[in-house]
């Protein structure tokens, strides 16, 4: 059974290795939290679309890892400026120094393809240990909330949990299989097949942050994001609609 590594670093490679331009969302977010002179490192960057993104939105010193060594290979051929530092590194166990960065970048999802649940806390503890004091870092992450409100997904959830049960398998319901491999349907999520992503629930996630020592400054799901507001604390998002992906914006 394959895991998230084998699978980016396989079936799943060319899809994210060619993928160009920022989401509005994305853009909104970086535009809005992010300094374009600040020394700025991106988190599983694939094939550097969005660090290639924020190079051409004029950032000044970015850096860049992927734990796929074909990833980084490739994203060095694709910066024609050649002013990214692109390096392959595990985003439980970095190599950087302390301090070393004053923004960070953990955007789509990567957080969440870690399997192991000490490995995905080495990761935040990782992000704080590398982020200057004052710095600022931006994550997002797949929400178990959001996508329990769908009766399809809930339903889907609901089976894949009989199947675990049948098998003796005990990974919880916020373990998914990728409905899509490559961009296409994957026929063996019907069978619970893995790779898993793990999905977060919202207060999850501020409880890791705040237990991390990060200082939380903003929060929403796509929902805030399309309105462009964002919320300072997770009790106003409580009573705001919750839809698609969470985002968590964050201080040291
Ligand atoms: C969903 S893809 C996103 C790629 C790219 N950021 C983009 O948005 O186009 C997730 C990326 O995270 C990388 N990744 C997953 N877990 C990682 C880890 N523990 N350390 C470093 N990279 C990781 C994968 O190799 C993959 O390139």
């Amino acid at each position: 059974m394959a895991n998230n590594k084998e699978t980016y670093g396989g079936v799943d490679f060319d899809y994210w290795a060619y993928l160009e331009n920022l989401s509005d969302g994305e853009k909104f977010i970086i535009e809005t939290y992010l300094d374009k002179n600040a020394k700025t490192l991106e988190a599983g960057t694939g094939g550097g679309r969005i660090t290639l993104s924020m190079q051409q939105m004029g950032f000044q010193s970015l850096f860049a890892f992927d734990y796929i060594p074909n990833f980084i290979e490739h994203a060095r051929q694709r910066d024609k400026i050649g002013n990214v530092s692109f390096a392959v590194e595990d985003a439980t166990a970095l190599t950087y120094h302390d301090d070393s960065f004053e923004q960070l970048v953990y955007l789509q999802q990567v957080l969440c393809c870690i399997e192991d649940k000490y490995a995905r806390l080495s990761a935040f503890k990782e992000a704080y240990r590398i982020l200057k004091k004052g710095g600022t870092a931006i994550f997002s992450f797949l929400n178990f909330d959001s996508r329990i409100q769908s009766n399809f997904h809930k339903g889907y959830i609901g089976y894949v949990q009989i199947l675990r049960k049948i098998f003796n398998s005990e990974f919880s319901s916020q373990y998914i299989p990728r409905l899509k491999l490559a961009g296409k349907p994957n026929l063996g999520a019907i069978f619970d097949q893995q790779p898993y992503m793990y999905w977060y629930q919202i207060e999850e996630v501020y409880q890791i942050f705040k237990d991390v020592n990060f200082k939380i400054v903003a929060l929403g799901t796509d929902f805030q994001l399309r309105q462009e507001n964002m919320v300072t604390s997770l009790e106003l998002l409580k009573k705001e609609p919750i839809e698609g992906m969470l985002y968590f914006i964050c201080e040291k």
